[in-house]
């Protein structure tokens, strides 16, 4: 497996401090580096520098997602994939963004900037190697442990989906397939949880959600205390999908961006048989408990 995990974000935000407030303080990242228009954050679990990037812009939306790769080298064979089937590629140079070495970049079908990367700073979760307690002091709100995965939006869903599972070699864990036999969302998984990455229909270059894990349901409850606590507008949930069998809430940053607190699921591999789910049941796989999808789930991107 040369693709390890989805590393990081860079998500814009044109509501700044508060947005910065939001990842901070709900989420409860830890800031590790800020210039004029970036902050650096991790979550705690995390071992890298940082895996969410938050860039100062007029509009919120996903500058790129971006995904470790366990070898240096494994970037020049994903490089020369890439090429032979027919995408463009650059090269970030080292230092390009502090404490990261070279990534690769590129663009789906659906429109969004992909990287990849293997060097990155290890700075630790704050707990020592060796008889390590179960958590660090010094958490502060929902207190999401690392980044889970990403639903982007595009037309060609089809093309997003098929070049991650030829050239990086994701698999399929489930897909809702619409009655011309196309694909409204699939969801795709190179780890073994029930997704990396999901794609849906809708517009380009468009971000649907980033998601955090959480450990268990009661965790999942609290979040949902902390985010009404502190006045954020939860989009829905808590609840459970049928897609994924995960528990989740969503709500938004201060920026308009969705993000989503993501628990459980199954456990995938790479034999995993694919499940569809057909349009008119649909609205269970979304929102399981509910039945029925509000406007806003489908029609709000940023
Ligand atoms: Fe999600």
């Amino acid at each position: 497996m040369a693709i390890m995990r989805l590393g990081r974000v860079q998500i814009r935000v044109p509501n700044w401090e508060k947005s910065i407030e939001y990842y901070k303080n709900v989420v409860g990242l830890i800031e590790t580096y800020r210039d004029e228009n970036h902050v650096y954050l991790k979550a705690w679990d995390e071992h890298d520098h940082h895996s969410v990037i938050l860039e100062k812009a007029d509009a919120a939306g996903l500058n790129h997602l971006a995904f470790k790769c366990e070898k240096a080298e494994d970037l020049d064979m994903y490089e020369q994939k890439l090429i032979e089937y027919g995408v463009a590629v650059e090269r970030i140079p080292a230092g390009y963004r502090i404490a990261e070495g070279e990534a690769v970049r590129f663009r789906v079908p659906t429109g969004q900037f992909v990287e990849l990367y293997h060097e990155i700073e290890v700075v630790g979760n704050g707990l020592p190697l060796v008889n390590p307690d179960p958590w660090p002091d010094g958490l502060v709100g929902i207190a999401a442990p690392r980044l889970d995965h990403l639903l982007i939006a595009g037309d060609d869903v089809e093309g997003t989906t098929q070049l991650f599972m030829d050239v990086f070699g994701f698999h399929m864990s489930e897909n809702v397939v619409l009655p011309d036999g196309k694909y409204l969302a699939t969801w795709l998984f190179t780890t073994n949880t029930p997704h990396d990455l999901a794609v849906i229909k809708g517009p380009d270059e468009k971000l649907h959600h980033i998601a955090f894990f959480i450990d268990d349901w009661n965790e999942l409850r609290k979040a949902a205390d902390i985010l009404a606590r502190n006045d954020v507008m939860i989009d829905a949930g808590p609840t459970r999908h049928g897609i994924t069998r995960g528990t989740t809430i969503y709500s938004f940053d201060p920026s308009g961006n969705r993000t989503e607190f993501f628990c459980g699921g199954y456990i995938t591999y790479p034999d995993f048989p694919t499940i569809t789910w057909n349009t008119d049941r649909l609205a269970r796989g979304i929102y399981y408990f509910e039945g029925e999808i509000n406007d806003r789930f489908t029609t709000v991107f940023s």
